[in-house]
């Protein structure tokens, strides 16, 4: 009973502090909201996430969640408040941030992201891990989009703004880590709710090392895997609010296989025309479709790289396999 009554503090507390910094956000005249506005954020969409701004004081949220009722002990065990050096007080975690609540499956807030306004770091802030509050399993808009998995297919993306913005545009099925790294919980999770996850991270060096590792993770749990490859320097957010929906739409329905995404890469990389480069390049396909297992798979891909690289079966057999072996 006393457990319960302890959960029932955390999310409450948690609610509250939601509901104060969303008010903070829409009834006060602050560059918060004219920040989210300017982003491309409709009210609809700032009300349906629980958007909110943390003021910029030290005791605002901790006064009013006093006022609520809430005690001391509690809202500091929540991560919203910490005791400062001297022991003689607490302070508000988050001062001048634009608010994200963070939700379980089942609409609970278990934690919070804070964004700054400009080009301040740290860029985010998370409240910090409780036992209700663990990043390695959380995934950002997942209790709307466990709603929308209709064709069974979710869209993994990277941030906070990507998901919403995304849900704006009418993809609902849009999910993100908090910025961690995809973990074998995460998966499992993905796995329950949907069958294909479309990988679409940043158009940067760090997306592509996280793609690569989650595909790793995904693979695990046996969910059909996509990725949609976004200009460089560009994320989901960039690119809906510069391209919008259809051009979105577009992307997903020519999102690669995980094993072509593969092979682009190597193409990237070795795509000089030099003889060195070349060799590497084959080298570096053979690996590919070594990990292929389905063997029909495997000679539809072979298929394909004759005709577009003109590097023969053959070749590429005798490389993965070795000279001696018979495969066909
Ligand atoms: P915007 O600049 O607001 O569009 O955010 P973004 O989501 O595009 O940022 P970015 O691609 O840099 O980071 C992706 C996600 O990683 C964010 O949404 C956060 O969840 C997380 N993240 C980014 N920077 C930080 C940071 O400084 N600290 C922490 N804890 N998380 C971060
Ligand atoms: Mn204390
Ligand atoms: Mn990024
Ligand atoms: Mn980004
Ligand atoms: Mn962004």
């Amino acid at each position: 009973k006393e457990n319960r009554k302890k959960q029932n503090s955390y999310y409450d507390i948690n609610r509250r502090a939601g509901r104060c910094f969303y008010d903070n956000l829409v009834q006060r005249k602050n560059e918060a909201l004219d920040y989210l506005i300017k982003r491309g954020l409709t009210i609809k969409t700032i009300r349906s996430f629980g958007l909110g701004y943390a003021l910029n004081g030290w005791n605002h949220l901790m006064n009013y969640l006093i006022k609520e009722g809430f005690k001391k002990e509690d809202i500091e065990k929540s991560g919203l408040i910490v005791e400062n050096k001297q022991k003689d007080g607490h302070y508000d975690r988050f001062r001048n941030r634009i608010m994200f609540p963070i939700f379980d499956i089942r609409g609970n807030v278990i934690g919070f992201g804070g964004r700054v306004l400009d080009d301040s770091l740290p860029k985010y802030l998370n409240s910090p891990e409780t036992s209700y509050f663990n990043k390695r399993e959380v995934l950002y808009g997942l209790h709307i989009a466990r709603k929308h998995a209709e064709n069974k297919q979710g869209i993994l993306v990277e941030g906070y703004m990507d998901v919403i913005i995304l849900h704006q545009y009418g993809f609902k099925n849009t999910i993100a880590t908090l910025g961690t790294s995809l973990t074998k919980d995460h998966a499992m999770l993905l796995k329950r709710y949907f069958n294909e996850v479309v990988i679409c991270f940043d158009g940067d060096k760090a997306g592509t090392k996280a793609t690569l590792r989650s595909i790793e993770i995904l693979q695990n749990v046996d969910i059909d895997i996509k990725v949609i490859i976004l200009p460089e320097n560009i994320d989901p957010d960039d690119f809906i609010n510069k391209n919008g929906k259809t051009a979105f739409e577009e992307k997903i329905q020519h999102a690669l296989s995980f094993i072509d995404y593969k092979i682009y890469l190597s193409e990237q990389k070795y795509g000089s025309g030099s003889l060195e480069d070349q060799v590497k390049f084959g080298k570096a396909i053979a690996a590919i479709i070594k990990e292929i297992k389905s063997p029909i798979e495997q000679e539809a891909y072979i298929k394909k790289i004759e005709e577009k690289f003109h590097i023969s079966k053959d070749a590429i057999l005798r490389e993965i396999y070795g000279r001696k072996t018979n495969v066909n």
